[in-house]
């Protein structure tokens, strides 16, 4: 068995932040194709299946690289779906809280596997299903969310808690114990049974959150073809325990004779690129122990995660994250950083400590920028959507760039 040396530790970053212009999310594709080898790798040894969910990261034009490693894609609307077959491949397996009357036709069109997060959802659509599987012959596959009630440890306030109390993604045990009770045949049709319960843990967090699954849900597995992991899981981090979770997956799958299937998001991106940002302006104010730098970038519009959940920490090269506010003082150049709309709490909820002063025209470069904040980018205030470029071999390439048009596109 092939084991994960130090030399494969994840690249650091490469970037020559005086290469770029304008405030431009900088994808790397020596980081991104390390993460993506080393979820390969547990593929090879396992022959479990991984999945890219495009909610976390999709710019579609860098599918040829991920399609190289991964088997397909995780989708959670109808327009993931369409992205995922169109531009990646047609493995495309959907999950959605909940599936219109209008929309399911279409989903079909697009997926190879569709879950379902309540028996009453899977009770309405499975004639749609079964109707169009005999009409083409397409195979589609079936599954069943269901819900552990484990919620692990929770940083975050039940924001990305899926299994936190009052819940509504996933069918918990007894609700799943009653549904068999009143129709015995209700798993009729059902290939795999599908969980998402984590946001960026640990193997040892899964090892002891599977734990409590097979406690619960055990007993069905064997009647299942597939169960389906969810993400996050930072399983491309340099310390994650990688040959552990070779042994559980294959351990699990033989215990109970059913391929592992992953959705991997933010391993598939974590660090694998950056937000080059510029500073336009600094403010200096008395009453406070900080200075206020004005970038020409908006965390509203590009980073909504950081304004929702002000205790994720925004790494910036080259500088210290400060938190307490009686800290400050220790640190001789001591910054918020701040977007340019015009939103008073266009800002991060932390501070960062730089060696030298910032002025205006220097660059700040925002680390692990990728994963959820592109996709959540909007134009609000009309603020500039950043570029997307991507550094290879020391060269920038264009991917995307936005222009008044695109602005004007999305207002009416
Ligand atoms: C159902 C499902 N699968 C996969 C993911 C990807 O998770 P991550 O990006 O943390 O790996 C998510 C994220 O919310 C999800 O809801």
């Amino acid at each position: 068995m092939k084991v994960l040396s130090n030399m494969e530790k994840r690249p650091r970053s490469s970037v020559e932040p005086a290469k770029v212009g304008a405030a431009s999310f900088v994808i790397e594709e020596d980081i991104l194709r390390h993460n993506l080898s080393v979820l390969k790798y547990v593929k090879e040894q396992t022959g479990c299946k991984m999945f890219q969910a495009l909610k976390t990261w999709s710019t579609w034009p860098l599918f040829k690289i991920t399609r190289e490693y991964l088997d397909g894609t995780e989708v959670s609307s109808l327009n993931e779906a369409r992205l995922g077959y169109d531009e990646f491949n047609h493995d495309v397996h959907m999950y959605a809280p909940a599936y219109s009357e209008a929309e399911f036709p279409k989903i079909l069109n697009y997926c190879s596997t569709v879950i379902f997060n309540s028996f009453a959802q899977w009770e309405k659509f499975k004639p749609r299903v079964d109707a169009r599987v005999s009409r083409t012959g397409k195979k589609i596959e079936c599954g069943l969310r269901i819900n552990p009630e484990y919620a692990g440890k929770d940083e975050h306030g039940g924001l990305w808690t899926p299994c936190a109390p009052g819940s509504r993604l996933g069918i918990r045990i007894d609700e799943f114990k009653a549904a068999l009770a009143k129709n015995p045949r209700a798993l009729d049709g059902i290939g795999g049974l599908h969980f998402h319960i984590f946001f960026d843990k640990t193997f040892e967090d899964l090892r002891d959150a599977l734990g409590v699954i097979e406690e619960r849900f055990g007993e069905y597995f064997s009647r299942m073809q597939w169960i389906n992991f969810g993400g996050g899981q930072k399983i491309t981090d340099d310390d994650y325990d990688v040959e552990g979770l070779i042994q559980l997956v294959n351990a699990f799958q033989k215990r109970h004779g059913v391929t592992v299937h992953m959705e991997p998001g933010a391993a598939i991106v974590k660090n694998a690129g950056v937000l080059v940002a510029n500073v336009l302006d600094i403010v200096e104010r008395d009453d406070v122990g900080f200075k206020i730098a004005i970038l020409d970038m908006s965390f509203n519009a590009h980073m909504p995660d950081f304004l929702l959940s002000p205790e994720l920490d925004m790494p910036v090269a080259g500088a210290e994250i400060v938190r307490d506010a009686a800290e400050l003082k220790k640190h001789a150049h001591v910054y918020r950083l701040t977007g340019g709309t015009c939103v008073s709490g266009d800002q991060l909820g932390h501070y960062h400590a730089f060696q030298e002063p910032l002025k205006p025209g220097d660059k700040v470069i925002m680390e692990d920028a990728i994963q959820y904040n592109l996709v959540q980018c909007t134009m609000f205030n009309g603020v500039q959507h950043p570029a997307i470029l991507l550094w290879k071999n020391g060269q920038l390439e264009g991917v995307r760039e936005y222009t008044y048009q695109d602005y004007r596109a999305r207002m009416g």
